[in-house]
């Protein structure tokens, strides 16, 4: 099972990301919490479009973005954007776009989380919280959703470049989101 496969063999990277964003903390400042989601922000710059170029389904994919919540997220609380962005390949087939998807869709719901934390320490909900708000209430069912459309697309030639190209943007998303811990890792 393609989704099984992607939780496991993804579970490392995933728990590594958490714990070296720690974004969880009692004492995430305004600052911290500002610079991350700019960083959050210039991914998505590069990320978004060439995510959606490879799926070539804006019916599918148009409601699943998220750079606009950033930007009203970075407006919001006054925060410029970055001038640098990570490094984003062209995804060579749908199913590899499908892959990297499904991290940043996945995250949907440890974002529930983190947007519950940053409105108890920061006090902000609304803008400057959106993205990690995301979904908000349909989130569970968007979630549902989008691993029915994974299940879809599963096939014994391309899954396993399904599970490297998630595997492959978790990498770029910690190197990008926590530089300082990357060089820890190795
Ligand atoms: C403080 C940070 C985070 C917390 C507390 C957290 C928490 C969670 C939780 C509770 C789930 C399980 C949801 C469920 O199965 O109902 C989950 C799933 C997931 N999260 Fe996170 N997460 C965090 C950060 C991230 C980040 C930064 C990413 C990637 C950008 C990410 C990607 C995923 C993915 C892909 C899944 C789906 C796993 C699967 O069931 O296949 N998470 N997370």
């Amino acid at each position: 099972m393609l989704l099984d496969r992607l939780k496991t063999e993804t579970r490392a990277a995933h728990d590594r990301i958490e714990a070296d964003l720690d974004l969880l903390r009692p004492n995430l400042s305004r600052a911290n919490y500002s610079a991350l989601l700019a960083r959050y922000q210039a991914f998505f710059r590069v990320w978004e479009p060439a995510v959606a170029e490879a799926i070539g389904d804006e019916c599918f994919f148009g409601p699943r973005r998220k750079l606009h919540l950033l930007d009203q997220d970075l407006e919001a609380l006054g925060v410029e954007p970055l001038a640098g962005a990570p490094r984003v390949e062209r995804f060579a087939t749908r199913a590899q776009a499908m892959g990297s998807l499904y991290v940043l869709e996945g995250s949907t719901m440890g974002g529930l989380v983190i947007a519950a934390h940053v409105r108890r320490t920061l006090g902000v909900s609304g803008p400057g919280a959106r993205y990690f708000e995301n979904y908000g209430r349909d989130a569970a069912e968007r979630w549902r959703a989008f691993r029915a459309a994974l299940a879809g697309i599963s096939t014994p030639q391309t899954d396993a470049a399904v599970v490297a190209a998630a595997l492959q943007t978790f990498e770029i998303l910690h190197r990008w989101l926590a530089p300082g811990k990357a060089v820890a890792h190795g």
